[in-house]
């Protein structure tokens, strides 16, 4: 397909403006954050536990639009923690923000604890950003 010159397709979503899905808060997200969680077997009940009770400080972040955490469906999969921003503006602020250690206090706490026991830490997280392209 390289050098070749392709026919645009008129019809493509990417070229329409408004979105196909029924209006919601995501619609006016244009950055996701996309943090991949590995647990240690031992780990996920906890894990699970504290997304239960989070500590919702994000929510009071400006152009924060809504979060999931994913489980997936296979064992020994990662878990997904998905974060919604109207900008990446607004995600790094809450990174960098009180908001942010507070939010995280006890995920943190826990891998203080596994290092001091020399032990293995019982999550590893790896994230990734995107931009929307289309809804
Ligand atoms: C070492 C790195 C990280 C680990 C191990 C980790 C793990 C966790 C855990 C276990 C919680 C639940 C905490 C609780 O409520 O007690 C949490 C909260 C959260 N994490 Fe992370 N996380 C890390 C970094 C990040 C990053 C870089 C992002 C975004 C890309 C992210 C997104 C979130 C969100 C949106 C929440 C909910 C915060 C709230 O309710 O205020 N995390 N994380």
């Amino acid at each position: 397909m390289e050098g070749r010159d392709l026919e645009s397709v008129s019809s493509c979503c990417l070229n329409e403006t408004e979105g196909n899905s029924l209006p919601s808060r995501l619609d006016a997200a244009g950055f996701v954050a996309i943090n991949t969680i590995h647990c240690k077997a031992h780990y996920t009940e906890r894990f699970e536990c504290l997304f239960c009770s989070r500590a919702k400080m994000i929510d009071k972040m400006p152009g924060f639009l809504g979060m999931n955490v994913l489980k997936s469906q296979s064992e020994g999969e990662p878990y997904l923690v998905v974060s919604y921003w109207e900008t990446e503006s607004h995600f790094q602020a809450w990174v960098g923000s009180p908001e942010f250690h507070e939010g995280h206090k006890r995920a943190f706490e826990d891998l203080r604890k596994a290092k001091e026991a020399g032990e293995e830490p019982p999550m590893t997280s790896d994230f990734r950003t995107y931009s929307v392209l289309t809804r």
